[in-house]
């Protein structure tokens, strides 16, 4: 049976854990919030725990200071570890992917599947960095706006209904700027995972939209030719933000894939 041991103000408490399914702890991507895996929640609320954080900087959570991608993915492993949870399925859609892969390299056993969605795992090119840096200038003169401005119709594909598109408007403008700044910084320092992608050992299921404006679909059969095993489901028409977007053609295959991590 296994016995956690879990801090608390005054120490630490042993617990003994009889979930027999590993959470689903969803990574969202940037500039927004776990707002954007409400369909995701929905579905799988009803048969598993669904954790869905603000990543240090957005959201409801604390303000950055300056988080690196591996203090993210550290966070989010004391988040297991103050909710009673020894391992999860993580789910990482673009920087969430990045998280995600952090996660791997860090905290290995407490990873019991990925889903890298829309993401990749090399670090930025110099070209890349200069883009985010030029942003970090354009947040600071002229707030977040500038990163709506952006990205807004590059997160989701050309036919994205305008609502949605507007929907998405409204999670990124309320981000606060301190926090966007110090993922753009963050994203920019990011290691590569590459050297780890052969070594990974979980089940793994690697999600992109053909018409990814932000990550080329090249990037996903990357990962999943390097990932031993991996699954690569590749959703046509949609952009970026292919959960949001196709949510029915994502969970379906998540669905499949966490039935799979299940009986493994
Ligand atoms: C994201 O969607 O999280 C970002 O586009 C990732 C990135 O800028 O590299």
């Amino acid at each position: 049976m296994p016995l956690h041991r879990v801090a608390v103000a005054r120490g630490e408490l042993a617990v003994r854990d009889h979930g027999d399914r590993a959470p689903l702890l969803l990574v969202h991507g940037f500039p927004l919030d776990g707002e954007i895996w409400r369909p995701q929640i929905e579905a799988f609320r009803g048969a598993r725990r669904v954790l869905a954080p603000d990543l240090m900087g957005f959201g409801g959570s604390s303000a950055a200071g300056r988080a690196s991608v591996e203090e993210h993915a550290d966070d989010l492993a004391t988040l297991l570890d103050r909710l009673v949870a020894r391992r999860a399925v993580v789910v990482g859609l673009s920087m969430g992917g990045y998280v995600a892969l952090a996660f791997w390299r860090r905290h290995p056993d407490r990873c019991a599947g990925l889903v890298l969605a829309s993401t990749r795992a090399g670090p930025d090119s110099e070209a890349g960095r200069a883009g985010r840096y030029q942003m970090v200038i354009a947040v600071t003169q002229h707030g977040v706006a500038a990163v709506c401005d952006a990205m807004a119709t590059r997160l989701v594909g050309p036919d994205a209904p305008p609502a949605l598109q507007a929907h998405l408007r409204a999670v990124m403008s309320r981000q606060p700027r301190d926090g966007v700044i110090a993922a753009l910084k963050a994203m920019a320092a990011r290691a590569s995972s590459a050297p780890q992608l052969p070594g990974i050992t979980v089940p793994t299921l690697v999600i992109t939209g053909a018409a990814d404006a932000l990550i080329d679909p090249a990037e996903s059969h990357a990962l999943a030719a390097a990932i031993p095993g991996a699954r690569l489901v590749v959703v046509p028409g949609a952009g970026h933000l292919v959960n949001l977007e196709e949510p029915g053609a994502f969970n379906a295959a998540a669905g499949q894939f966490l039935e799979a991590v299940d009986h493994t």
